[in-house]
C-alpha cells in the first residue's frame, strides 16, 4: 500500500514530532541503521529485505560465537540492555508472537544451518539452536558445490511456497567453506479492507529521477490509521504522510511513508529512526482516507556479508573467529568463521493479498473534489511491514519503481 501523492493537506492537523530519547527495544535500531546502509549502497533502487530473518539468522549464529565476535553481535543487535543469553528467548518470544496465527496472515520464517559434512556439532549448540531457532541442521560436502546449491536452493523454495529461487549458485561455495547460514521469509497477508480489483487502473508513476513508468494503481476509500508529519523543519522535505494499512486482523500492517511529490524520497529517508516509527505507530488515527496504491512486487538478495560489518559485526567472518559450532574434541573450532550469509526476500502487495486480479479500469480522478485525506502513492515511497502488537519489524523497504513488466497494460486506457 501505499502512498500518496499530490496533494493535500488540506485538512489536516500536522503532527509535530519531537525526537524521544527513550532507549528503543533491541533490534529496532539494527532495523533501521540496515536500511541506512543499504539505501547508501542501492542507488534509486527498489529495496527489501526483513530485520526480523537477519535477526534470527544472527541469533543462530551468535549461539556458536564468544568473546569479540559475541561482542560484537550483542552490539550491533542492541542487546546490551537485556541480561546475557537473554536475547535468545527474547528472540524465540518475537518468533512465536509473529507466527502464531498462520490462518490469517501467513508469514513463513525458515532457518536452517548447513555444515561440512564429516565434523562434528557440538551437542549443546545444536540443541539450543533447535529450542531457541527450530533450526534445521543438515551436514552437506561443499566440495560438491553445484549439488550443494541445488540442496540448498530446494530446502529454501520448500520454505518459501516457491517464491525464492535460486538463492545460491556453486560459485558461493569453495573448499574452505565450512557453514552456510540460510534465512528465508516469506509473508503474505489479505487486507482487512481489501482493494476490489475493478478499481484498478494504469496510471502514471513518477520516479525520483523524473522519468514515468506505467504502473497499476490500486484505490480504495476507507477507514485506515492516518497521520501528517513534520519534524517542523524542512529537512525532511516537509509535511509528509504516514498511512498505516492493517491486514486481516489487524495484527500486522503495512505502514506507508510518502514525501509530497516534488520532494525526492532521499530528502526524507535520513529522518526514519526506530523512535520515529514508534512515534509514527502512536500517532496515526483511524479515519477515512482516499488511498491510491500501485500493485507491486519486489525481490532482494542482500549479501550479508557484506552489510554486517558496516554494522559492526565482524568478527564472525573473519578466519580468527574461532566459531564454537563444532565438538570441542575434535579440535576443529580454530578455523571456523561464516563463510556466506544471503537473505533474500520477496514481497508483494495485491488487491487482496493474493496474485492475479486482473485489472480494468474506471476510476475518475476527482482532484478537485477532496473530501478525505489522499494518500496518493504515485511517486516513490518508504514502508515497513511490522507486527502491531511487538513492534517487530517484519519487512522494511521503498519502492522507487513499481513497473510491473508481465501485465499488459494496453487496454485499461480505452475502457
Ligand atoms: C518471553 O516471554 C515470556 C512469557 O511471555 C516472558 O515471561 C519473558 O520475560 C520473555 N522474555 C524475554 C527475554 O523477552
Ligand atoms: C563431543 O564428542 C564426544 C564424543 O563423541 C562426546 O562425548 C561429547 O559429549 C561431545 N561434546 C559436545 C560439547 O558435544
Ligand atoms: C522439499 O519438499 C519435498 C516435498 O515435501 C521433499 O521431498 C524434499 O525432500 C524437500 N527438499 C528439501 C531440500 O527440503
Amino acid at each position: 500500500m501505499v502512498l500518496l501523492g499530490i496533494l493535500p493537506l488540506i485538512l489536516c492537523q500536522v503532527s509535530f514530532v519531537i525526537t524521544y530519547s527513550q532507549d528503543s527495544s533491541p533490534v529496532a535500531e539494527f532495523s533501521v541503521n540496515v536500511y541506512h546502509h543499504l539505501r547508501l549502497s542501492e542507488n534509486e533502487e527498489n529495496i527489501i529485505y526483513s530485520p526480523l530473518s537477519i535477526a534470527l539468522a544472527l541469533g543462530m549464529v551468535e549461539l556458536g560465537t564468544h568473546g569479540t565476535a559475541l561482542k560484537e553481535i550483542r552490539h550491533a543487535m542492541g542487546y546490551e540492555s537485556l541480561k546475557s543469553g537473554d536475547e535468545f528467548q527474547f528472540l524465540r518470544n518475537l518468533t512465536q508472537a509473529i507466527t502464531a496465527d498462520e490462518s490469517q496472515c501467513v508469514v513463513k520464517l525458515a532457518n536452517s544451518l548447513f555444515l561440512q559434512t564429516g565434523i562434528h556439532f557440538s551437542e549443546k549448540v545444536l540443541q539450543l539452536m533447535k529450542k531457541y531457532f527450530h533450526t534445521d541442521i543438515e551436514n552437506v560436502d561443499f566440495q560438491q558445490s553445484a549439488a550443494v546449491a541445488e540442496h540448498i536452493n530446494k530446502w529454501v523454495e520448500n520454505h518459501t511456497e516457491n517464491k525464492i529461487n535460486n538463492l545460491l549458485s556453486s560459485e558461493d561455495f569453495d573448499q574452505d567453506t565450512r557453514l552456510a547460514v540460510i534465512n528465508a521469509i516469506y509473508f503474505r497477508g489479505n487486507w482487512k479492507n481489501q482493494f476490489r480489483p475493478e478499481h484498478t487502473r494504469t496510471f502514471s508513476f513518477t520516479k525520483d529521477d523524473g522519468n514515468e513508468v506505467q504502473i497499476l494503481m490500486m484505490y480504495q476509500q476507507g477507514d485506515f490509521y492516518y497521520g501528517e508529519f513534520s519534524d517542523g523543519t524542512t529537512e525532511a522535505g516537509g509535511v509528509y504522510q504516514v498511512l498505516e494499512m492493517p491486514y486481516e486482523r489487524e495484527e500486522m500492517s503495512m505502514m506507508i511513508v510518502l514525501p509530497r511529490q516534488e520532494v525526492p524520497l532521499a530528502t526524507l529517508e535520513p529522518i526514519i529512526k526506530p523512535q520515529l516509527i514508534d512515534e509514527w505507530a502512536n500517532s496515526v488515527k483511524k479515519q477515512k482516507v482516499e488511498v491510491y496504491l500501485p500493485r507491486f512486487k519486489v525481490e532482494q538478495k542482500i549479501d550479508l556479508k557484506n552489510q554486517l560489518p558496516k554494522l559492526g559485526v565482524r568478527k564472525i567472518f573473519e578466519e580468527g573467529a574461532n566459531l564454537a559450532f563444532l565438538n570441542d574434541s575434535s579440535g576443529n573450532n580454530q578455523n571456523m568463521y561464516i563463510g556466506k550469509a544471503v537473505q533474500k526476500s520477496f514481497f508483494e502487495v495485491t488487491e487482496e493479498g493474493a496474485e492475479g486480479a486482473a485489472a480494468s479500469g474506471m476510476i475518475a480522478l476527482t482532484r478537485m473534489l477532496v473530501l478525505y485525506p489522499q494518500v496518493m502513492a504515485d511517486h516513490p515511497f518508504f514502508f515497513i511491514v511490522r507486527n502491531r502488537k511487538t513492534g517487530a519489524i517484519i519487512f522494511m523497504g521503498r519502492i522507487m519503481n513499481p513497473e510491473v513488466n508481465e501485465v499488459n497494460m494496453h487496454d485499461f486506457d480505452a475502457l
